[in-house]
């Protein structure tokens, strides 16, 4: 019988939320080398790679390159040996994408693009899952909504289907969506196996949520450390959420089924049963930890969607992924992340001012 092959994952923004929980994975529960490349960019992540390291003990399993997605020379150099890549590096917020198109621009697409080019040059294929985003849906053209208390009511949508057509809104719609097109055409032209996944709202541990982008633990967080947040729109907004651990277990599904999901776009997200509106989960945080979150509210963003479900129906058809994972519990999840972490709460250190970085180049363990 033919030796099955050892996993040579690379993970482009490994350092972060998605990536971390991804490696993490990957580390504890299968015999795969992994490979992160991530410029550490986003404030906090460095946390996360202490956290892989202590999970790769003196395996060896673990490589940690500090490496920007722009510099096609290092992202040639990663590719080289993956079996599989996941990317996801990427300017992360639409806020920060109209501040500095520019940035969320050459990140985004000639990043990704970097990626994709390595992969079809080095020769040997490799499996490609590219993290897009619901927002290359824009604002879904719908009608005005019914409001009930606390969310806007729309009684007989059953979620986004991947047949919505694609309405890029804001720069970060823009440059995720030109780059989602990107990775799904390279299937098609070069026979690339690639995958795209179009998420809605993920949640979970190791997420360093901010005002720009993962409101669930922001919203949590500043419950937590009394601080008032802003609330831009009603609040009504409803959202579904994933959990992080549900997202992890879809990436392994399209992994296992590769021959089903190649050249294939998903949506993915937590689906109508686990939708929450802004001000409900307000109210849910409240009843978890006690702790009313003060808010002001502001005007509506442009580009926000005022109700996202996703319809998760057609990978649930092709690899029997469903989330397990409802909103209470993710909540509960990320809680006892703050819990265990609150060293990293209390002193949020700058990336800036980080030294261990350079110590974390070349292989971990
Ligand atoms: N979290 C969500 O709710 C969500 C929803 C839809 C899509 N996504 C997509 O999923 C991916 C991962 O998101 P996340 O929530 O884990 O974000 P994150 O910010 O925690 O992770 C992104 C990582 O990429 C790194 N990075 C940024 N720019 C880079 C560059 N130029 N070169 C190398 N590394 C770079 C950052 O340091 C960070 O570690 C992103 O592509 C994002 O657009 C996330």
């Amino acid at each position: 019988m033919k030796k099955q092959e050892t996993r040579s994952v690379l993970i482009f923004g490994g350092a972060g939320f998605i990536g971390s929980n991804l490696a993490h994975h990957l580390l504890t529960r299968t015999d795969a080398r992994v490979q992160i490349f991530d410029n550490l960019s986003r404030a906090g992540v460095h946390h996360n790679l202490e956290w892989l390291k202590k999970a790769a003990g003196s395996s060896g399993r673990l490589q940690v390159t500090l490496g920007d997605v722009r510099d096609v020379k290092a992202v040639e150099k990663a590719v080289a040996q993956a079996s599989e890549i996941y990317h996801l590096a990427a300017q992360v917020a639409v806020t920060t994408s109209v501040t500095d198109p520019r940035n969320d621009f050459e990140i985004n697409l000639c990043g990704t693009f970097n990626v994709i080019e390595a992969a079809r040059k080095c020769g040997h294929k490799p499996f490609i899952l590219f993290t897009s985003t619901n927002k290359v849906y824009g604002n879904l053209g719908l009608s005005e909504p019914e409001i009930a208390k606390q969310r806007y009511v729309y009684p007989n949508h059953r979620g986004v289907s991947e047949r919505q057509p694609l309405d890029f809104h804001s720069p970060y719609g823009c440059s995720k969506g030109a780059a989602d097109q990107y990775v799904h055409d390279y299937a098609r032209i070069y026979d690339l196996p690639t995958v795209v996944f179009r998420m809605s709202c993920i949640a979970g541990p190791r997420q360093f949520g901010t005002e720009d982008q993962g409101w669930v633990a922001h919203f949590l967080y500043s419950a937590l450390q009394r601080k008032p947040i802003v609330i831009y729109g009603d609040g009504r907004q409803v959202r579904d959420v994933l959990c992080v651990h549900d997202l992890v277990r879809a990436f392994e599904a399209a992994h296992v089924y590769s021959y089903v999901t190649k050249g294939q776009t998903y949506n993915i997200g937590g689906g109508v049963e686990n939708t929450t509106s802004l001000l409900e989960l307000i109210d849910t945080i409240e009843k978890l930890t006690g702790h009313r979150l003060e808010f002001v509210m502001d005007e509506r963003r442009p580009g926000d969607q005022p109700f996202y479900v996703t319809d998760f129906s057609k990978i649930q058809r092709h690899t029997a992924w469903k989330p397990e994972i409802g909103v209470k519990k993710t909540l509960e999840l990320l809680l006892q992340f703050w819990e265990e972490n609150r060293r990293i709460f209390s002193a949020r250190v700058p990336v800036e001012s980080f030294t261990l970085a350079t110590e974390l180049s070349g292989r971990a363990g």
